[in-house]
């Protein structure tokens, strides 16, 4: 599907698809214990403008870890993988990959720009600013989910597949080892994977850096419920759950979730569910995992990429990993 004007923009997920997957995920995970929603219903235009609120918090520190390394290494970044179109997945507002694309450009070799993200104003938000901002470039949005649509990521160039903001911390392990799997054959050899991974640190910090003193990041949590009254004519009152962030240092990732304040029964009519919530029950909205190095470059080998470099800021906090496919 294109716009009217601008750049292209390919919608895989029209609102009539994006209604029914969101009354699947609800039907299967909030009628059962543990309750559970994906992470990506946050990410309405409200929840798109909170996270990006989050990214320059005091306490949450990886956004400027990662931009920290992309500052320094974008130029080998560009020289080491040859690329001439950058690929982002999960995009958001592409606003530290733009280090990548002015080293593209200084290097004389940017082509082609592809943002993919599952919220649709964002991307067209994001690819009308990347157009204007890099004349000359095509520049293509992509609106998807990355768990189903990566195989209609367009091809072409030498792609460089940039999965930053350890977005990929949201999938539980099986999920994340089936999208590495996915994404690595999709790749043509010699093309090359980018990605932001959040590291095993101190819990207060951890647990700081998602329980902020401004509360923005309770904010964006309790969004997700605000998102299903309007989608699904819910009638959660949003005040009567507390935001929580904890670290399991077992599975090593941050569990967010939304503590019920009392005991309350919620109604979602759509898919027609009666929720009967216990006092200080949590629904499970998002989990965050911490990595370590050797498990990164293990899980990119088994996905049949090839680890070639790993950076880090100068604190340790956050790594980037370069990998290569074929
Ligand atoms: C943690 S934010 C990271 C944004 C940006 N890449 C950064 O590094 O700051 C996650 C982004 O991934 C998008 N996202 C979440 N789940 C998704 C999914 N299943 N498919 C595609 N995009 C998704 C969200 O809309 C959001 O823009």
């Amino acid at each position: 599907m294109h716009g009217q004007s601008g750049p292209r923009v390919d919608v895989h997920l029209p609102p009539d698809v994006l209604a029914q997957s969101l009354r699947d995920d609800v039907r299967h995970g909030l009628d059962r214990a543990p309750r559970e929603l994906p992470p990506k219903w946050f990410y309405d235009e409200r929840g798109c403008d909170l996270f990006d609120e989050i990214t320059r918090l005091p306490e949450y520190y990886p956004t400027r870890r990662e931009r920290e390394i992309l500052a320094r290494e974008a130029a080998a970044i560009v020289r080491l993988t040859g690329a001439d179109t950058l690929v982002e997945l999960g995009s958001g507002t592409s606003e530290k990959t733009r280090l990548l694309l002015d080293a593209m450009t200084a290097a004389g070799a940017l082509r082609r720009i592809v943002a993919f993200d599952v919220s649709e104003p964002t991307i067209r938000l994001a690819v009308t600013a990347l157009a204007r901002e890099y004349p000359g470039t095509e520049v293509h949005g992509v609106v998807g989910d990355f768990d189903h649509h990566l195989g209609l990521l367009p091809t072409g160039g030498r792609r460089l597949v940039a999965f930053l903001g350890s977005t990929i911390g949201n999938l539980r392990p099986a999920q994340r080892k089936r999208f590495l799997a996915d994404a690595a054959s999709q790749m043509a050899p010699g093309e090359s994977f980018l990605l932001g991974t959040d590291l095993v640190k101190d819990a207060a910090r951890l647990e700081a850096a998602y329980d902020d003193a401004a509360g923005v990041t309770a904010a964006f949590n309790r969004n997700v419920l605000t998102v299903l009254n309007r989608e699904l004519g819910a009638d959660f009152d949003v005040t009567q759950f507390d935001h929580s962030a904890r670290f399991d240092a077992a599975e090593e990732w941050i569990e967010l979730g939304l503590r019920s304040r009392k005991a309350q029964t919620v109604h979602i009519p759509d898919p027609g569910l009666t929720i009967e919530l216990a006092a200080g029950e949590t629904v499970v909205t998002e989990i965050s995992a911490k990595f370590r190095r050797r498990s990164v470059e293990a899980e990119l080998a088994g996905a049949g990429l090839r680890p070639a470099e790993w950076w880090t800021d100068e604190g340790g906090d956050f790594g980037l990993s370069l990998s290569f496919a074929g």
